[in-house]
């Protein structure tokens, strides 16, 4: 008999059958409606292969004739309990949604709970816990709760990078053999891919099965995509230890980050809008608007002083600027990158008044104040350092980790160091009028070690329990996440933060890149998006200030340039950019986000639509120049089919992105057309500019 658990949420099943020992994976994709009977997950037994026939178990141990990568990997002294036979002991449906199972093996003293949540939205949430009921330690190497894919699974879809090109798709055939990709950073990782998705032949932004997951965890881990000779593959994500590093005494447990899986049969948009509704669900997510910022580090580096700073927010609050946020090189000794991490004093020399006069400026302009700091790094020149040189974190014998932008990071695993930045990221907090923090962190954690024994997996702890009391005690205090732009981007980071800074690299170009595949999963509120310098410090490309300003609109809105300066033209379209973000950001922050599949690789069309349908804004973007002599017409996705659109292009107005729009009936005066027309038929594009963009907007008539 076969007994069928049916978790059903935002048009995704996930079935179990709990009927033997172990729980076995009936479904995970396309709900099934409320009647399902069948667990059908016996398979023939072939020849020269283990008795049991392959499964499809929740769990893959070795105990249950999986051959593949083991959900759990540990031991005992000696090598033994190395294979457990965790067995099903309870299961319950609990009050909060989810759905628990246990498991144990009373043999190798080791016992398993396992959490699954299927959200209403679709997103379906599972982690593991350990626990060591034997009376000697237990030395556990990996925990993974893997996800499987489903019919029709045959390509891999991840995203990689590097500093100023983070998130950055890579795609391969699923053959059989394992994808593995490990992120020995210490933090999330410029390399590390927002999600690992499996789908189904040419799945693409709006057709084809999908099934992707995302690791909440902003320390080492490791993904893969495991196809073995007998099954369907699995899509797994785990935290990665050092050896010995996770060490479990009688009675200890540990519990993996949360593994977030999302199946749409709709492409890749059908999984981004899975986790944007879902994330948008958190009690925690931002709900005021997400105000204009002016950050001032492409503006003024290290160069602080009262004057320029002040002018700096004259020009901003002219601009319509409602945060202003002073970067890098307000503490003591930071004169440039080599000294002052860990010295959270403000610098007298520079500010002799301390912060007070700039943040009365800026508060009297109408703009909140917002302060960088990097509070898991020291530098080896400064005072906390000559003081307690022990608090560098390392491993051990006198050895510090190699250098990285002149930086260490200070081993919050030992209390009285996390004690001492915890005061005084509070004192500074406490002391100043302060809304916002950018957090900071700008290293890899080689090699962490706390009293001679790994710590990354504890130091990665201890940073969120940081951000955590910091939250507490300054509630109505904001956090931006960034590490070297973006470093740290995940959700278990998100779980603490308001917004993460997706790149270092403000070249609305790469933007355009890395903020479409950070899009993927994250809503446009929770990225920060900056107008940089006319020409971009991290490329020395130069792009027009309408299309960096058509890039940052997509995201939490800001400029991070010397605004002191402009020419008139520059200022009136910036001012205009301004104002656009400020009239469509409740849209830009609340609707679907849409990508069209457009078949030219030298254009995009992309979008935000309303929830209900009434409005949408697109942008228009040639990238490259065309193979073709016409961008020809392009399909507007996620409208109302029903509905009618008027459509306009409302940006730039003042400095035009192409030569001539003569015979495109539709561009200057606008048109109306129907939601199917906008579809099926699309409509005939502007011949634009190499890496420019028009904004197009669409009202329901
Ligand atoms: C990192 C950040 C930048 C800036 C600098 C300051 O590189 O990503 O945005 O804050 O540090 O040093």
């Amino acid at each position: 008999m076969s007994q069928i658990v049916n978790l059903r949420g935002g048009g995704v099943a996930f079935v179990l059958d709990m009927s033997g020992s172990t729980p076995v994976v009936v479904h995970w994709g396309a709900d099934l409606g409320e009647r399902v009977e069948w667990g059908l997950t016996d398979n023939p037994v072939p020849h020269s292969s283990l008795a049991t026939g392959a499964k499809q178990h929740l769990l893959p141990q070795a105990s249950s004739g999986w051959r593949g990568r083991p959900a759990l990997e540990g031991h005992r002294a000696g090598g033994t309990a190395f294979s457990s036979s965790l067995v099903t002991t309870g299961s319950r449906h609990s009050a909060d949604g989810g759905y628990e199972i246990t498991m144990a093996d009373a043999a190798t003293g080791i016992e398993l709970a396992i959490e699954i949540h299927l959200s209403e939205q679709g997103m379906l949430r599972l982690r593991s816990t350990v626990s060591n009921r034997a009376d000697s330690n237990y030395c556990l190497v990996a925990l993974t709760t893997p996800v499987p894919t489903g019919l029709g699974a045959a390509e891999v879809l991840d995203l990689t990078g590097r500093w100023c090109r983070e998130q950055h798709p890579q795609r391969q055939p699923l053959r059989q053999g394992t994808w593995l990709r490990e992120f020995r950073h210490g933090r999330t990782g410029h390399d590390s891919s927002l999600f690992t998705a499996v789908g189904s032949t040419g799945f693409n932004n709006r057709a084809g099965s999908v099934w992707a997951t995302h690791f909440g965890f902003s320390g080492n881990h490791s993904t893969y995509v495991e196809q073995t000779p007998s099954g369907s593959a699995l899509i797994g994500n785990a935290e990665l230890f050092s050896p010995g590093e996770v060490t479990l005494a009688p009675g200890e447990s540990y519990t993996t980050p949360w593994t977030y899986a999302v199946y749409s049969a709709r492409g890749l948009d059908g999984v981004t809008q899975t986790f944007h509704r879902w994330l948008r669900s958190r009690s925690s997510h931002p709900r005021t608007a997400r105000p204009v910022v002016l950050n001032t580090w492409e503006a003024v580096y290290f160069n602080h002083d009262l004057t320029s700073l002040r002018e700096l927010a004259e020009s901003a609050e002219k601009l319509g600027v409602e945060r202003f946020v002073l970067d890098d090189g307000w503490f003591a000794h930071r004169r440039d990158d080599t000294a002052g991490l860990g010295d959270w004093f403000v610098d007298t020399d520079v500010w002799p008044g301390g912060l007070t006069e700039l943040i009365r400026e800026v508060r009297s302009r109408g703009m909140q104040f917002g302060l960088w700091v990097e509070p898991e790094m020291v530098n080896v020149d400064s005072d906390v350092i000559r003081s307690h040189p022990d608090w560098i974190s390392g491993p051990g014998a006198g050895r510090t980790p190699v250098p990285w932008r002149n930086q260490q990071v200070i081993d919050l695993v030992n209390p009285e160091a996390w004690e001492y930045i915890f005061a005084r990221i509070d004192a500074l907090l406490t002391e100043n009028d302060i809304s916002y923090l950018k957090w900071d962190q700008n290293r890899d954690l080689t090699e962490m070690g706390h009293a001679g024994a790994p710590s990354a997996h504890e130091q990665t702890r201890a940073a969120y329990r940081l951000i955590d009391a910091v939250r507490r005690a300054h509630p109505t205090v904001e956090i931006e996440s960034c590490s070297s732009g973006g470093a740290r981007v995940d959700l278990g980071i998100l779980e603490r933060t308001d917004r993460v800074w997706a790149s270092d690299c403000n070249d609305a170009l790469e933007r355009h890149t890395i903020q479409r595949w950070t899009e993927a999963v994250l809503p446009p509120e929770l990225v920060g998006t900056h107008v940089g310098p006319t020409t971009a410090h991290t490329t020395a490309r130069t792009h027009s200030l309408s299309f960096r300003a058509i890039v940052a609109l997509f995201g939490h809105f800001g400029i991070e340039w010397d605004v002191r300066n402009l020419d008139e033209g520059e200022f009136a379209e910036l001012a205009q950019a301004v104002a656009l973000y400020k009239a469509h950001r409740g849209l830009i922050h609340s609707g679907t986000a849409v990508h069209a599949d457009v078949t030219d690789p030298a254009h995009t069309l992309s979008g935000v639509v309303a929830e209900d349908g009434s409005e949408a804004l697109f942008a228009f973007v040639s990238v490259a120049t065309s193979f073709a002599e016409l961008p020809g017409r392009v399909g507007f996705p996620g409208l109302n089919q029903q509905a009618d659109y008027a459509v306009t292009v409302i940006f730039p107005t003042l400095s035009l992105p192409y030569r001539s729009v003569e015979n495109v009936g539709w561009i200057p005066g606008g048109i109306t057309v129907s939601g199917i027309f906008l579809a099926e038929v699309g409509l005939p594009m502007p011949i634009l500019n190499p890496e420019s963009g028009v904004l197009i907007r669409l009202v329901r008539v």
